[in-house]
């Protein structure tokens, strides 16, 4: 691992600074739109990659059209999300047209793989520079040669990745922050290409995370999230993630903990244990289970079987009855048969989980399950995603319905989706909660709010002020 030295960084901010005086000499207001692809760690990202554009004296727009500088942060997880990454790409095109002076860079998962950095090369020529996910702490850098008329560039970190400390961030949401603890992973899920676009596992040090956390409750934060591919991999001064999570649980302020994602192999009896005993922990864990077959569990590279799994479910809901659980699962790995699809299924109504993200399995280049010959087809693939959702979906309603008539406590953060007469929040639970929105409601936007549930449905619950 690469540590960013406090000097490289400084470097940086005299480069935004000076960038930001370019700007102001010429009396020009430049704007910056940013679209994230992906997880929350490249929502993070992107946190970052605002932080950085404000510092440079960039404001924030939503509007493409009004853009001078254009950030397409990208995901590479899956074949769809790569695609959805390359067309906004090229709807970008038009905008370089017509103002030659509109800054375009790609960053992020999608172009830290070198196959698509040459297909961004070649086919995309209007897209001025690619930025890998460890070398964002360099967008000053890269951005200043262009505004100085420099060549088109392109910019990735090595595979042992590197850590930047202290780049500002610009939070999308005051009530709620992402804290990264660590970065990469080195865990090669056969399916998988994390591994290659994030580079290898390392752990930021526990007194800049610690630092971070007392500067979001400082600035308001209710939820803090702590992020990492796999946290339990967290290991700083000899402490572990559990030891993280006691520390800042024991940090003054009103504020709820979460973190993900865990691998069952890592999630450790220990951080059970912690989680029980500390009030500010989120009741919650997302546990992602992939597949309910020891065979395609061991073809997935996972390390744990099926019965270790439950196992761990076993433990935390002696620890925390209550406890709500959420899973990622893959359909149509190579080779998994009709019978082993069927014992996801059977696992699925074992555990109980209250919510399940559900993957149709998307080959990816350089991983070795996309090299296996046995590929399930199209077809089969998604049939099994259908009944999948069938059989989670009912057992997500059945969770949500025993809620029914209960209080639960809510962090409301703004307007629903659903619709402008409804907030929105977040149970500790993480259960999505729709409340009605009047004067009463409204001043509990980025507080915690007491609701008794009244109506559930599959993906939500709705309920009033208690
Ligand atoms: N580090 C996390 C999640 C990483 S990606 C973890 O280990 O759980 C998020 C989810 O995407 C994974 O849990 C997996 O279910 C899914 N996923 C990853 N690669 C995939 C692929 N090639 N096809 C389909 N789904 C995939
Ligand atoms: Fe991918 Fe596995 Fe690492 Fe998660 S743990 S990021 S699924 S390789
Ligand atoms: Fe996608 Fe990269 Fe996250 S591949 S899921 S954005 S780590």
């Amino acid at each position: 691992m690469i540590k960013v030295t406090s000097e490289q960084i400084a470097e940086q901010y005299k480069i935004m600074h000076s960038v930001r005086e370019h700007f102001s000499a010429l009396g020009k207001e430049p704007k910056c739109y940013i679209r994230t692809f992906g997880c929350q760690q490249n929502e993070a990202d992107s946190e970052q990659l605002r932080g950085m554009t404000s510092e440079m004296g960039y404001a924030r727009t939503d509007t493409p059209e009004d853009a001078d500088l254009i950030l397409i942060n990208t995901c590479a997880v899956r074949e769809h999300a790569e695609l959805r990454a390359l067309s906004t790409t090229g709807q970008f095109k038009k905008l370089k047209e017509k103002n030659p002076e509109l800054y375009i860079g790609v960053c992020g998962c999608m172009v830290t793989q070198e196959h698509r950095m040459d297909q961004v090369k070649k086919s995309y020529p209007y897209v001025d520079f690619l930025v890998g996910t460890g070398m964002l702490y360099k967008l000053p850098e890269i951005l200043a040669k262009q505004l100085d008329g420099g060549k088109r560039s392109f910019t990735v970190d090595s595979p042992e990745g590197s850590l930047a400390e202290g780049l500002p961030i610009e939070r999308e949401s005051k009530a709620t922050a992402w804290v990264s603890v660590m970065y990469g992973c080195n865990n090669f899920c056969s399916y998988c290409v994390v591994p290659y676009t994030r580079g290898r596992e390392r752990s930021r040090e526990r007194s800049d995370i610690l630092a971070e956390v007392k500067r979001v409750i400082a600035d308001g934060a209710k939820e803090i999230t702590l992020l990492g591919q796999n946290v339990n991999s967290y290991s700083s001064d000899g402490g572990d993630f559990a030891d993280l999570v006691d520390e800042i649980c024991a940090l003054d302020g009103d504020f709820i903990l979460r973190f993900m994602t865990s691998h069952p192999k890592d999630a450790s009896r220990k951080l059970i244990d912690t989680m029980a005993k500390n009030d500010k922990c989120a009741k919650q864990f997302h546990l992602p289970l992939q597949s309910g077959s020891g065979r395609i569990l061991h073809e997935m590279n996972r390390k744990y079987t099926p019965e270790s799994y439950l196992e761990l479910v076993k433990y935390m809901r002696e620890k925390m009855p209550d406890i709500a659980l959420s899973s990622d699962i893959i359909v149509g790995f190579p080779g998994e048969t009709d019978e082993e699809f069927e014992e996801t299924l059977s696992m699925l109504r074992t555990v109980g989980f209250d919510m399940v993200y559900s993957f149709i399995y998307s080959p990816r280049p350089l991983t070795p399950a996309a090299a296996m010959t046995c590929q399930i087809p199209q077809e089969v693939k998604s049939k099994r995603f259908d009944r999948l959702l069938e059989v989670q979906n009912e057992i997500s309603l059945a969770k949500n319905l025993s809620l029914v008539g209960k209080h639960q406590r809510v962090l409301v953060t703004g307007e629903s989706k659903n619709s402008p007469d409804m907030l929105t929040g977040r149970a500790d639970s993480n259960k999505l909660v729709h409340i009605p929105r009047d004067a009463a409601s409204e001043a509990y936007i980025g507080k915690f709010a007491n609701v008794k549930i009244t109506k559930a449905e599959t993906f939500a619950l709705f309920g009033e002020l208690a």
